[in-house]
């Protein structure tokens, strides 16, 4: 097994300040406690391994030591805190194009959260404000399938793997530091649309968006909406027609289902 390298990972042409750990609770835990204790952002956490990896919902994120990549980025955005829900849609990008860049894929964003490859889960997002002496902050934690094989019987229907997508000779592994490399790049590239670009970058999401023109079902504040994924607005807010015929966005939703 290859470990992944500090080293090799912290490019001087980014913004970013890589760590590598072998085995931690969670990246985005260590990273808010940082946060708490006066770290600069740019700080990005990578581990081998996590005890205690959260998902949304106070779901589990589990993934076997040193198979894939789980790691977290401390932000602070340069933009209005109004315009920080945007940071998921673009790191959903940015993880798309670095796969596109990397591997003969072509990756879907499953509005808000989620990358999905060839219709499953491939790699979850989960961005976490912090409130810190010196302000606001962000933590935007990521977990990306990349040779996993196995994944428990709950997943085994929804999620997959980079390694499993492009299913090259069965005893290769990706290499994960090229494509955590990309990555770095992507999520520098495209978290500085933020503000200007965000609209050319909504485009791209589009282009890439495993929702639309789909029936789905929405769980937004506890309450369910089933409608047609129609669009995506300048906001990256997902546009749903429903049943009686009215359109209404939903700004971000607990889970979506596709209803078959
Ligand atoms: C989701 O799909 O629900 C989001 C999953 C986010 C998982 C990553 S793994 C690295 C970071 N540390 C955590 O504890 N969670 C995120």
């Amino acid at each position: 097994m290859t470990v992944l390298s500090a080293t090799a990972l912290n490019d001087p042409a980014l913004p970013w300040r890589v760590q590598v750990v072998e085995e931690i609770g969670s990246t985005s835990d260590a990273l808010r406690e940082a946060a708490l204790a006066g770290e600069d952002a740019g700080l990005v956490l990578f581990a081998e391994s996590q005890t205690a990896g959260r998902g949304r919902r106070q779901n589990r994120w589990l993934a076997p030591k040193g198979k894939d990549l789980m790691f977290s980025l401390l932000l602070r955005p340069e933009a209005a805190t109004a315009l920080w829900p945007r940071v998921t849609t673009l790191a959903a990008l940015a993880i798309c194009r670095a796969i596109e860049d990397e591997l003969p894929l072509w990756p879907r964003i499953k509005w808000p959260n989620d990358v999905y490859v060839h219709d499953r889960k491939v790699a979850g997002l989960l961005a976490e404000a912090v409130t810190t002496s010196s302000g606001l902050m962000l933590v935007l934690g990521i977990g990306l399938n990349v040779n996993t094989r196995d994944f428990p019987p709950d997943l085994s229907d929804t999620a997959t793997s980079l390694l499993s997508a492009v299913q090259p000779l069965p005893q290769l592994l990706l290499e994960r530091e090229s494509l955590a490399r990309a990555i770095l790049q992507q999520l520098h590239r495209q978290l500085s649309r933020i503000e200007e670009g965000f609209h050319e970058a909504i485009s791209e999401v589009r282009e890439r968006s495993w929702l639309l023109g789909r029936q789905i079902r929405a769980t937004v504040d506890g309450r369910e909406i089933f409608g047609r994924a129609l669009d995506l607005d300048q906001e990256g807010h997902l546009i749903m027609a429903l049943p009686d015929g009215s359109i209404t966005p939903l700004s971000s939703a607990e889970s979506v289902r596709q209803v078959v």
